[in-house]
This record gives C-alpha cells, structure tokens and sequence, in this order.
C-alpha cells in the first residue's frame, strides 16, 4: 500500500524530480582543482536548500579543513531507528574534454542502447550527485506521503573524489550528532537493470606518486645515450617487473594478509550473472588479462591490483626533439582486498620500489591517499532490509556482489561510529563514471528513488 502511495507521488513529480539534478548538475563541483572552490561552496548550499525543502528539521553547512560537509536531520522519535545517509557532492573532473559529445556540465538526455527511456549525461550523474539527489527525493516522498518510519540523518561530502581527507576528522569530532543504526549509501552499482544487485564489498587503496632521477638536466641523447641511465627506460621496467608472468605482484609481502575465499565462497561469486563477451564489446577489447587462476569477477572483486594511473617525462610536444631526459614520474595506485592495510602496502611497496632501482638513478616514493577495504555481512538488519527493498521494487531477489571501486570513509564509519554501511546503488558499470560522457539511466534514477522508502520501511520494521 506504501508502495503504491510512493509511486503515485513519483508519477506526479517525476518531471520535477528530473529538473531539480539537472540544476545540480550543472554546477562544476570538481574537487580536485582549486580553481572550482566557489562551485563547491555553491554546490554545497543548493544541497542544504533542497534538503530544507524537502522537509528536514535543520540543515547546516559544516565547515571543515576543505570543503564542507552538508548536515541535515528530520528527527521523527528519538525511540525510533536512524538512517544515516553518506553521499557525495563533489564530482571528478571532466578531462579530456573533447572525448565528450556535449559538454559536461550541460546535462542533456539521450536514449542509449543500454537505457532506451534515456539517460542524463553530465559529469556527476551517476557517481555522486544523481545517486545521492535519490535520496533527497525519497525523503520528500516519505515525508509528502507521511510514510517516514525513522529517524534520517544525511551527511554529504564534498571530497570523496579527493580521499575525504577532512571528512574523517568530521566525523571523530561528530560522534554525537552522527549517532544512529545504519548508513546507507548509493555510490555503488547494479549488475544491470533487470538484475538488480547489492555491493557487500569495496576495496581499499594504496596511491603512490614515484620520481625517478636519473642526471641533473636533461641531455642531448646522441652525445650521452647509452652510457648515462634514462630515468623513463628505468621507470618502465621497474613498473614491469611490479608484476610476473602471471600477473601477480611481485612485491614481497604484498598478498601476505590477503583473505583467501573458500571454494565454495567463490562457486557462491560465480552465480551471478556475467557475460564475458558483452564485457569485451563494452570496451572494445579483444580479451581480458588478469592474476591467472582468477576469474574477471574475482580479479575486480576479490584480488588486489596494481595499476600505473599517469606517467610523464622527457618531451611530448609535436615533433621529435632528441632528449635523454633528467626525470620520470608515475601515479600508481593498488586496490586493496581485505585484510591488507593501506599504510603497511604503502611501505611495502616504497621498500621495493627502493630496492629495484639501479645505482644509475635516485628513486622517490610518495604516498598519496588511501583507504581501508570492507566488506559488508549478509546477514545484517540494514542488508536484509536493502535486499527486501530491492525485491520489492524490482520484483526479484538482489546479489550480493562485491565491488572493485572504492570509498575509504566506508571503513572509518565502522571504525569511528561502529556503523556497519548498506551500499545500495543504483548505477551501472557502464555509465562511465569518471570518463567522458557519463550518463544515469532515468530508470534508474526513478527506481532508485522508488527503492529507498522501502529500505526505511524494512529497516523500522
Ligand atoms: N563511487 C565511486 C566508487 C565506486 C564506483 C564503487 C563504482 C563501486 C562501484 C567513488 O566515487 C570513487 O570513485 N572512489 C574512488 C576512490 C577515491 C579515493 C578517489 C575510486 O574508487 O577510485
Ligand atoms: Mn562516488
Ligand atoms: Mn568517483
């Protein structure tokens, strides 16, 4: 019955409901670039309007040492449970822009094969702003229709896409205010649109910057090549020999602490449905690669990765210019599986990355953020609420899967308020996140909208 008075007043607003990302979406709220401060500020407190609007009790604009967090609560019994919601405002940036078939802040919709009732294609659509905009319109329909069964907290970010530097120390300082019985988050994705799933895992994150010098300045590569190391020729064959023949990595220790999944914990995995050749034609591949005796699902799922992110140096304007260049740089990042620790991988990999490298160079290694793998039980409250949500409003029973992205406060909330994290998303892997033209399917933007009052309802139960 819920339901059903649910999706009448979704029906009614839908339009609206559409508009109202569009305007978020136009905002360029991309933290990591200095130059968009006032946009997250902007960002920020169109946030905390809607969330007013809505219906919450207060809303406030917590300032912190970066950008801030927006804080809203509708408090409807203190005897009653409390939803915490986790979302992100902030979006990564749009580069390379000239691989986008319109511009990125500028949401236009558009059928794709994938999402023929259209899709809104803007940066931020589907990883944050779309997914987290679904919970600021469930909580108006509950509160609209009177079916609001608990308490809510929302707690929206703006550094995410950065490594919530700031949001950790928020949170340590906010104990109180953050009470509550469960956070639930949709920053994740679903298999696909007709077999709905939930995340029971993210992975952690080790990410490194190296520098590789080699002479003082850079040389005339005729009159030295040969005798004097190329920083760029070292630096690729110390990020060659990172891995073996098998793709596994070579740093010592690196799987030391690493949880091996039973037999039948993986024939479990490997129910869900995959299709190798649609993966392959998504991304115009003619295989895949990967740690052997590993299965694609299980190397994005359950193994750890190391992957070169960028990597620069000597001369890449027009032309030839010959140059043995003084240094070489490369971001290289590492997903991290339970029960691996970012700050012990991160001094595992500086110890080898050291001992690699030739007398001929000086090597530096400087670790960047990181974050912490989880993994979410089953068997939970908050899970089982969000698998019966699901089931209601798809009509079938979700998987449980688990994710290869990460998002590192999602083990801080377990550490800091003992919250466990339900990672109900909406989004598909095809959607581009973080890539030119990501788009949200409005399917699933409608139904994520859908889905959410039946968390709460299963959740208060
Ligand atoms: N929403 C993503 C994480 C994600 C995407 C998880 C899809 C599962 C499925 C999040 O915004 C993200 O991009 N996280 C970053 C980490 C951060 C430290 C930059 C990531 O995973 O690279
Ligand atoms: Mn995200
Ligand atoms: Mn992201």
């Amino acid at each position: 019955m819920e339901h059903q008075l649910i999706k009448n007043y979704l029906s009614i607003h839908k339009e609206r409901f559409l508009n109202e990302l569009t305007e978020l979406l136009k905002i360029p709220s991309i933290s990591a670039k200095p130059e968009h401060k006032n946009d997250m500020q902007k960002t920020a407190e169109a946030v905390k309007q809607r969330l007013i609007e809505a219906g919450v009790d207060k809303a406030e604009i917590c300032q912190t040492k970066g950008y801030p967090v927006v804080y809203a609560e509708k408090i409807i019994d203190p005897n009653k449970p409390t939803v915490v919601v986790y979302g992100h405002y902030d979006v990564q940036p749009a580069e390379p822009l000239d691989l986008w078939d319109s511009p990125p802040f500028e949401p236009v919709i558009k059928k794709t094969d994938i999402h023929p009732e259209g899709a809104i294609f803007a940066r931020g659509s589907c990883d944050d702003k779309g997914q987290m905009y679904m919970h600021v319109k469930a909580f108006e329909i509950m509160m609209k229709t009177n079916t609001l069964p608990c308490n809510v907290k929302f707690m929206i970010e703006g550094e995410e896409e950065v490594g919530s530097p700031s949001l950790g120390h928020w949170i340590i300082e906010n104990k109180e205010k953050l009470k509550g019985d469960i956070i639930l988050i949709s920053d994740t994705s679903v298999i696909a649109n007709d077999t709905p799933s939930i995340d029971c895992g993210l992975r952690g994150l080790a990410y490194m910057e190296v520098e590789v010098t080699g002479p003082n300045r850079d040389l005339h590569s005729g009159v030295y090549g040969g005798a004097v190391a190329n920083p760029i020729n070292v630096l690729c064959k110390m990020i060659a020999s990172c891995h073996d023949e098998n793709n596994h990595i070579t740093i010592p220790g690196f799987y030391d602490k690493v949880q091996t999944l039973s037999t039948a914990e993986r024939n479990e995995m490997a129910k869900a449905p995959f299709d190798i050749n649609e993966f392959k034609k998504d991304l115009g591949i003619n295989d895949v690669q990967g740690e052997k005796d590993f299965t694609t699902n299980e190397r994005t799922g359950i193994r750890p990765t190391l992957d070169v992110n960028g990597i620069w140096g000597g001369y890449i304007g027009e032309g030839a210019k010959t140059v043995l260049p003084s240094k070489a740089f490369a971001k290289i990042s590492m997903r991290l599986v339970p029960n691996q620790n970012s700050d012990e991988i991160s001094k595992l990999f500086q110890s080898y990355f050291e001992s690699i490298a030739p007398a001929s160079v000086v090597v530096k290694v400087k670790p960047h953020h990181g974050g912490e793998p989880v993994v979410v039980p089953t068997n939970s409250k908050g899970f089982q609420a969000a698998s019966n949500a699901m089931q209601d409003a798809y009509g079938k029973k979700p998987i449980p899967t688990r994710g290869g992205g990460s998002i590192p406060i999602v083990a801080l909330f377990k550490k800091e308020l003992g919250l466990d994290s339900i990672l109900m998303g909406f989004g598909l892997d095809s959607d581009a996140l973080h890539s030119p033209n990501e788009h949200y399917g409005l399917f699933n933007y409608y139904k994520g909208i859908e889905t959410i009052p039946l968390f709460y309802k299963y959740f208060a139960q």
